[in-house]
């Protein structure tokens, strides 16, 4: 028996996974985000380990024996969070998020202070990723940064309640700025340019690989009768990949989540950070992933039922199937600001073509485009740097719209496939790489593939009728700085 632990932006997730791989029961519990300022988005890690252990503590009410008979865990987490211990291993503020676009200054000083930056950590500074966050603490906040003794991305701050250990996955790590992505290890000129040293990071493994165990009081709590093994794990995106099977050349992939992303995992390094592609170590070694990354996407969705005070299902309904053609609307999904391809965290949304004849499922459709546009921008910068994608799984909330996924067929010009259960993904994922760290086995016979459950296929009109659009929605982005 095996646990994954998902630590997400709006939940933890923490699926049972039996030895066939049966997900056998989950738990969930929501997260809240806080914005102090515009921009800013910061989570208390108090609410990461209440919401983790609440989790576990119902599992252990409906599924005792269950899990009682855990051998691994894996975690997943969302990335490149900075949360700052002190000497005593406690947080020093609140976790500043992978959305959080305060830092676009301290890029460009990174940036300038350490020219090799691009080169070895096979990424463009962004405010997203952890190490100018560092230096916007260091600016503004020195006696924080002066404090600082331990800075731990998400899950790994998770891990060390649960293990007393400080251990990080080569992948998640990767979205620090602080990791030579080739050699998979710490770069001290990386470190040393956010004015940080080794000491100051935890230990680091390959996602499969055992990380630490649980503690012995925590194992005892949930009636586990040994204490398990606790593997490296991933950041959510590897993990999710881990989770599909999607772990060789060939296999790229969607995830529709709070934020979306097109993934090409790669034998090789294929940077193009000049247009904003993310390189990651894969959670499996000797592979990487190549990504493009968007910060809004089914947020966009969520965005606009609260807006009109609907379910988005209710707002979905009235679209059908599939398109008939593209909306007259068109949206900009910036609303977090964006990443690939413009690396720009002041841009925000925007509605263009609306008239008094707009009705609710024009915006609607719109919206789903939008993403859709967004995500054609991240295959172009794959493409840039010799990641073709020819067909693509989905995964994430948004795969349950049929309507979107064959929008986005038609956009990307490829077949889209989505999977039974593919909302589980990277807690799935993340289960998976806890059994591994614990049994040894061969990769590929534990990270196999779903069943695909349908294929949405480009209808030629249709490619048309976007790929006609596509140049007059990129002409809506206008830089604002
Ligand atoms: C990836 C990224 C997001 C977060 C949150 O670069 O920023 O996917 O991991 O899900």
């Amino acid at each position: 028996m095996y646990l994954g632990i998902d630590l997400g932006t709006s939940a933890v997730k923490t699926v049972l996974v039996d030895d066939a791989q049966r997900v056998i029961a989950s738990e969930s519990r929501s997260l809240a985000t806080v914005s102090p300022q515009p921009g800013y988005s910061e989570q208390d890690p108090a609410q990461w380990i209440d919401a983790t252990f609440a989790t576990l503590d119902a599992l252990k009410a409906s599924h005792a024996d269950a899990l009682a008979a855990v051998a691994g865990i894996g975690l997943s987490g969302q990335m490149h969070g900075a949360t700052l211990l002190d000497a005593s291993l406690r947080p020093l503020r609140p976790c500043i998020l992978w959305n959080d676009g305060r830092s676009a200054t301290e890029c460009r000083v990174l940036e300038q202070r350490w020219p090799a930056l691009r080169e070895v950590t096979g990424n463009k500074a962004m405010p997203g990723f952890t190490a100018p966050k560092l230096l916007w603490i260091a600016a503004h906040e020195p006696e924080i940064f002066a404090a600082t003794k331990l800075v731990l991305l998400p899950k790994a701050y998770l891990r060390l309640v649960l293990s007393g250990e400080a251990v990080e996955d080569v992948s998640d790590a990767s979205g620090s700025l602080w990791l030579d992505v080739a050699r998979r290890d710490w770069s001290d000129a990386a470190l040393a340019a956010s004015g940080l040293s080794r000491e100051h990071m935890p230990r680091l493994v390959e996602g499969c690989a055992p990380a630490t165990t649980l503690r012995s009081e925590l194992a005892r709590r949930w009636g586990m009768v040994r204490r398990p093994v606790i593997a490296g794990g991933a950041g959510d995106n590897p993990a999710g990949a881990v989770g599909i099977g999607a772990i060789r050349p060939g296999a790229s992939f969607v995830s529709l989540g709070t934020s979306g992303a097109l993934m090409a995992p790669t034998d090789r390094i294929a940077a193009n950070p000049d247009r904003v592609v993310h390189t990651f170590c894969h959670a499996i070694p000797g592979m990487w992933i190549q990504a493009g990354a968007i910060l809004s996407a089914a947020s966009c969705l969520a965005w606009l039922a609260r807006l009109f005070g609907v379910t988005e299902a209710e707002l979905l309904a009235p679209l059908g199937a599939r398109p008939q053609a593209p909306s007259p609307v068109s949206f900009l999904p910036y609303l977090a600001g964006e990443r690939t391809p413009h690396d720009d965290p002041v841009v925000r949304g925007m509605l263009d073509g609306l008239s008094h004849g707009t009705d609710r499922a024009a915006i609607v459709q719109a919206v789903l485009e939008g993403v859709a546009f967004a995500l054609a921008d991240c295959r172009d910068a794959l493409a840039d740097a010799g990641t073709w994608i020819a067909e693509a799984d989905v995964i994430g909330g948004g795969s349950r719209s049929a309507f979107w996924l064959s929008v986005l067929a038609n956009v990307l010009n490829i077949p889209i496939h989505r999977f039974a259960g593919g909302e589980t993904g990277a807690a799935f994922g993340a289960a998976r790489l806890g059994r591994l760290a614990v049994s040894g086995e061969a990769i590929e016979a534990v990270c196999t593939r779903p069943q695909r459950i349908e294929a949405f296929e480009p209808d030629v009109a249709l490619v048309d009728a976007y790929a006609e659009r596509l140049p007059a929605w990129r002409e809506l982005y206008r830089p604002r700085h």
